[in-house]
């Protein structure tokens, strides 16, 4: 089979051939019709991981991927032959990963079948960011008509993380930069700021001198002070969810701000609800590309500079 892996850690994403897998006990092999690309895909190539978890090299990149149940090891009974299923598919202990025509996945692991009217590109887009994003608005815990701040607003993560927010009630802020801020507003955000202008705690503070009630940071990173500067519009009791581990959870409680450092976590109940939402229309995903496997090295790279406008899908 067509694989894109790397071969040790930092090294160049490769095409290259290998042997299809054979599903073991419990084990299901699933035939990817889509994959998608996730800032976590790189970073695990870079060694995000590395010391915590064994890798297997050659490694398989990435994560989400959607397909069909291709052949069932013995003593699967939650999956058969045929069945459309998505979900999680890395497992660096194994060499495992989305960006190839097959994945091997327990039938425990993170995947659930697809609701018949949604397409294998949206499934595959779903389970990182949209599992992200539900769980950082969850750890918000938003009442009716309070304001939250999504940073970074305009990425996979945040594109559902408006929607999560606006249906709470919350009066949602979404940075964009200008060309993708329509998109934000009819997925629900109230207000768009842009940050390619001015400052986004500049421009928050400005329209709302007495405060906000909750930030979502999906771009600061731990060391610089990009954190520091949106919790600083915080109003005391308000909560500020981090992506990226930023936040300095000690002196956030110190001004009565409650910090959270997210690592998502997705479950298959989480999967079929997700599933379920964007079958129903009720969540909406943006495929913005959709390339051939080997084009994934080349969308990686792309990938790396942070730039998006919704999800790369990759057609395996
Ligand atoms: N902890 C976890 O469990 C977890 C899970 C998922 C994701 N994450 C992390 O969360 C972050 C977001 O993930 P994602 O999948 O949404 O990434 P993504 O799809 O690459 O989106 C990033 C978005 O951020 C925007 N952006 C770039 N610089 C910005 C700035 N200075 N201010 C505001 N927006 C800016 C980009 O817009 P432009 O294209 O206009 O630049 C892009 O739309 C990543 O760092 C990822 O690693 C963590």
């Amino acid at each position: 089979m067509k694989a894109v892996v790397i071969t040790d850690f930092g090294a160049e994403p490769l095409l290259t051939d290998l042997p299809v897998p054979e599903p073991g006990p419990r084990e299901v092999l699933v035939r990817l019709r889509a994959a998608a690309l996730n800032p976590f895909d790189w970073k695990v190539a870079d060694g995000a991981l590395k010391g915590a978890v064994e890798h297997d090299f050659p490694l398989v990149m990435g994560s989400d991927g959607a397909g069909v149940v291709e052949r069932v090891g013995a003593g699967v009974n939650l999956f058969r032959l045929g069945d459309t299923v998505y979900g999680q598919f890395m497992n660096v202990a194994r060499g495992r990963g989305s960006y190839a025509e097959y994945a091997l996945v327990s039938e425990d692991g993170k995947i659930a079948r697809i609701p018949d009217d949604l397409p294998f590109t949206v499934a595959a887009a779903l389970p990182t960011a949209s599992a992200t994003a539900y769980q950082a608005i969850e750890a918000a815990r938003l009442d009716t008509g309070q304001v939250v701040l999504v940073n970074g607003a305009s990425g996979g993560v945040g594109q559902s993380a408006i929607q999560f927010a606006a249906h709470q009630g919350a009066r949602v802020l979404a940075t964009a930069a200008p060309d993708v801020a329509a998109r934000l507003r009819d997925l629900g955000a109230h207000e768009t700021l842009d940050f390619t202008a001015a400052p986004v705690a500049e421009q928050v503070l400005a329209a709302h001198p007495e405060g906000i009630d909750a930030v979502l940071d999906l771009i600061s990173h731990p060391g610089d002070d990009g954190t520091a500067a949106l919790a600083a519009l915080l109003k005391p009791g308000g909560r500020l969810i981090s992506t990226n581990h930023a936040a300095d959870v000690e002196a956030l409680a110190a001004r009565e701000i409650h910090g959270v450092n997210l690592s998502s976590n997705t479950s298959r109940a989480e999967l079929e609800a997700l599933a379920g939402l964007a079958a129903a229309g009720k969540l909406r995903i943006t495929v913005d590309s959709e390339i051939p496997l080997a084009d994934a090295p080349a969308a990686v790279a792309r990938a790396r500079s942070g730039h998006s406008r919704g999800k790369t899908v990759i057609l395996p």
